[in-house]
């Protein structure tokens, strides 16, 4: 199994200096940079939208992994993509017509992901695994950092694993919320390709990210 990707997420920045904390973040040896959108109607919170995105693209030339907790999702697709994100996820509850905002991401060029709230099925995404890039789990409810993982999240991971393998895709699966250095084990060990994390990069260690990834990556 080739390592495992780290995909920072910017909510536990500061977000007064945002372009620095993503440069950072690249010298940390970050693989994505993980950008959570949410509107304060399909999530309890509000965060940045597409025009504080394409200010940050001048900052790195990692990949954009934009997480779109919006609804409805589809006015904005264009967007984003135009704004400079390289994967666009989008939540299967933010539209009326899952398969047709997954063609309307990939029509821009971009990869496409659907991210599976912790109460939502893995049936959601089934018929659709052919057509996108990546499988987003979360492990929190959606719509803030430092939440308690859930561990019984691992048993989907674990059923997506064993599907994309058997229908011998590529599409990847990221785990998203309260990752820790134990945690991210047992998260790497159930078949995860990509660990989003806030909290942990940003606030342990003294906030030392170059070995938070590290460790999150290692452990
Ligand atoms: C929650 C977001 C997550 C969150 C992760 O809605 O999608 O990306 O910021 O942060 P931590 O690692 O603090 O749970
Ligand atoms: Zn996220």
């Amino acid at each position: 199994m080739a390592s495992i990707k780290i995909s920072p997420s910017i909510l536990s920045a500061d977000f007064s200096k945002l372009g620095d904390e993503i440069k950072n973040l690249e010298r940390a040896k970050a693989d994505l940079i993980h950008i959570d959108v949410m509107d304060g109607h399909f999530v309890p919170n509000i965060t940045i939208g597409p025009d504080v995105i394409s200010k940050l693209r001048k900052y790195t030339s990692l990949p954009f992994d934009v997480h779109l907790m919006i609804s409805p999702v589809d006015n904005f697709i264009k967007n984003f993509a135009e704004a400079g994100a390289d994967i666009i996820t989008i939540h299967p509850e933010a539209t009326n017509d899952l398969e047709n905002s997954i063609k309307k991401i990939k029509s821009l060029n971009k990869k496409a992901g659907v991210s599976l709230n912790p109460e939502t099925s893995i049936n959601k995404v089934l018929p659709v695994l052919n057509l996108i890039d990546l499988v987003l789990v979360m492990s929190v409810n959606p719509g803030f950092g430092g939440q308690k993982f859930m561990k019984e999240t691992l048993r989907k991971v674990e059923e997506l694993r064993n599907k994309i393998d058997k229908l011998k895709l590529n599409t990847e699966i990221e785990i998203d919320g309260g990752i820790n250095f134990e945690n991210a084990k047992m998260a790497k060990k159930s078949g995860v390709d990509i660990l989003v994390s806030g909290t942990t990069i940003f606030k342990e260690n003294g906030g030392n990210l170059e070995k938070n990834i590290e460790l999150l990556r290692m452990g």
